[in-house]
């Protein structure tokens, strides 16, 4: 045990003897890991220095610290002693300068012996000021909320601390007496800020009183606070590009993408854009440029494509927008001219082809009416106790002989052929049905009303006598009644030949003429095919399939009508 103490304090004798002898005239280069380091003073105060670095400061067993001065005055370098009684000395990796004036300003040095000729060497500039100033301000970042201050001195002493703040503005350069004691404070390292605002902004400054062989001294450090404006953080607005936007290009060809963001006229430290392609950044990838601008709160970001790729193509490029708040972001696609041209070809196409059919559709949308209502009606066909399917109501009288010949042409040739013979419909035709020369007015109604449709055929000269109630004039009142009073049958109107106008016709066919326009009926439309048919048809029943039965049945009307008469 004793062996050991021995040679613990021969190995300390000779490590000193060692240092004494480096020390001044040293031959041993010592490392400079780190860059200097200044403190700012006030003359008056004391200074606590500890090693600039902490494992300088904190490793101090079997270590040996050596504290030199270049002071500004002399610019010779001094070793500095280590006895407790001088205004200036050091303990190990702390320094001690004790009431401060103006000739201490100088560089400092440690010198820290870690190995027998190892070496590390780090230098602090201690400047002192005859007066409070600006310049002693420890670093603050302005903030838009804070909660309390650090004190920047006393970090390793004990000692007791007292805040003081002083306003902003003019009365900053003034002394002490201007700086008002924050109470309720004492030996509070932080100086709590609750609802930090406008008002809170200020400089702050800690006393810190620590006691050093039985004497008080203090140590100061001040720091400024600065809130920042509480902008109501709007957030960052694209001007370009437009959201899922497609942007046209060929590969190999050089695109560049625009992005451009207003972030608002405040200052914006935080705010940034850029370009992804698929999250990542494409800048430092060959091929990708991305160049930036900031003017008047707007940022702009130009990624500059010098070749685009298939793989580009299949990218999702992104500008994102960055403020303190949020991340926001809009994306850009790229699409080859190629496959827009095609997109648009086919469209043209498509809507070609829908026209096509459209006027396909349209040309023979009377054609599948008929046939799919022979079709259906056919298998869901109610009975409905008719016995025609028309009733035709024609002139025959008081027409002139060409009208007449046409109108007798018409009933007696293509009406019945087209109707009755070939599509199978059941009509009763005035003179044809009921017997020749009968002057039947219950027969008339009857048959109207057993009949599911009127056809009425207006011809150029025909006109209503009204002193002669002829049948067929009759007939046209009967069914005309039956048409717009009773709303029960259906009415066909069929033109023959041109009209000027129809003031001749009663009044009653004037209204069903403005309702419905007429067939009109040419001449040489005989065809069973052709269009006027069909449209005759459409307006027609489902024909009756019984045609046979029309005849006799027609003719025991009229037997009927005849023994009524009688
Ligand atoms: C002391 O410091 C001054 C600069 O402050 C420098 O010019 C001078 O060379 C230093 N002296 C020595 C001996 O290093
Ligand atoms: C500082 O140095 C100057 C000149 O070297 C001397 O006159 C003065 O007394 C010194 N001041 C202090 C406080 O030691
Ligand atoms: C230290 O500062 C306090 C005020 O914080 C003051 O009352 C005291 O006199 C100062 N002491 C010295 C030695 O300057
Ligand atoms: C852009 O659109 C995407 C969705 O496609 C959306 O997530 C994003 O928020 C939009 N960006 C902006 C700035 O509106």
């Amino acid at each position: 045990m004793m062996m050991m103490m021995m040679l613990q304090i021969i190995l300390l004798l000779t490590e000193s003897v060692l240092v004494s002898s480096y020390a001044l005239n040293s031959t041993v280069q010592c490392e400079r890991p780190d860059a200097k380091t200044t403190r700012r003073v006030r003359a008056g105060e004391s200074l606590y220095l500890p090693c600039p670095n902490l494992q300088c400061y904190e490793e101090t067993e079997n270590r040996l610290h050596v504290w030199f001065r270049n002071l500004s005055r002399t610019k010779q370098v001094e070793q500095i002693g280590t006895e407790g009684s001088e205004r200036v000395h050091y303990h190990q990796s702390a320094l001690y300068i004790l009431w401060l004036n103006l000739n201490d300003t100088g560089r400092y040095i440690t010198r820290w012996w870690y190995a027998e000729d190892e070496c590390d060497e780090f230098e602090t500039e201690v400047v002192v000021y005859e007066e409070f100033s600006t310049d002693l301000l420890y670093h603050t970042m302005p903030e838009q909320k804070v909660s309390g201050i650090y004190c920047p001195v006393c970090e390793y002493q004990q000692g007791s601390i007292v805040w003081y703040k002083v306003c902003l503005g003019g009365c900053c350069f003034l002394f002490w007496q201007n700086f008002a004691l924050i109470p309720n404070q004492e030996f509070a390292r932080v100086l709590r800020i609750p609802n930090s605002s406008k008002e809170s902004e200020g400089i702050y400054t800690c006393v810190c009183t620590w006691e050093h062989h039985g004497i008080k001294h203090n140590s100061s450090g001040s720091r400024r606070l600065i809130i920042k404006e509480q902008t109501i953080s709007s957030p960052p607005k694209f001007l370009l590009p437009i959201n899922n936007s497609v942007v046209f290009a060929d590969v190999g060809s050089e695109v560049i993408l625009n992005c451009s963001v207003f972030f608002g006229l405040t200052v914006c430290d935080r705010c940034s854009i850029r370009w992804e392609k698929n999250g990542i950044r494409p800048s430092g990838l060959n091929g990708y440029e991305q160049k930036y601008r900031r003017m008047d709160g707007t940022i702009q970001s130009v990624l500059t494509i010098t070749e685009v790729s298939e793989s580009d193509l299949r990218s999702e490029f992104a500008c994102k927008a960055e403020d303190s708040v949020e991340v926001i972001f809009v994306s850009v696609t790229l699409k080859s001219r190629a496959s827009v041209f095609c997109v648009i070809l086919a469209c043209i196409c498509t809507f070609l082809v829908l026209l096509l059919v459209g006027g396909v559709l349209k040309w023979f949308a009377l054609d599948l009416v008929l046939f799919l209502r022979q079709i259906f009606v056919k298998l869901y066909r109610k009975e409905d106790g008719k016995l025609y399917d028309a009733y035709v109501i024609y002139q025959k009288n008081n027409l002139d002989e060409m009208t007449s010949k046409t109108v007798s042409d018409f009933v007696s040739g293509s009406l019945l052929t087209v109707l009755e013979s070939y599509y199978g419909f059941k009509l009763f035709i005035h003179g044809r049905d009921d017997l020749p020369g009968e002057d039947c007015i219950n027969l008339i109604e009857t048959e109207i009303q057993l009949s599911r449709r009127l056809i009425i055929i207006l011809t150029p000269g025909a006109s209503t006598d009204k002193s002669n109630v002829s049948p067929e004039a009759y007939d046209l009142q009967v069914g005309l009644h039956q048409a717009l009073v009773q709303g029960e049958t259906g009415v066909i109107l069929i033109q023959l030949g041109q009209m000027q106008d129809y003031t001749h016709l009663p009044l009653g066919l004037q209204h069903l003429l403005c309702k419905n326009s007429p067939l009109l009926w040419r001449d040489g439309e005989s065809s069973p095919n052709s269009r006027f048919w069909k449209r005759v048809r459409y307006q027609m029943p489902v024909a009756s399939s019984c045609q046979k039965s029309s005849r006799s049945r027609s003719l025991k009307a009229s037997f009927q009508c005849q023994g009524l008469l009688v």
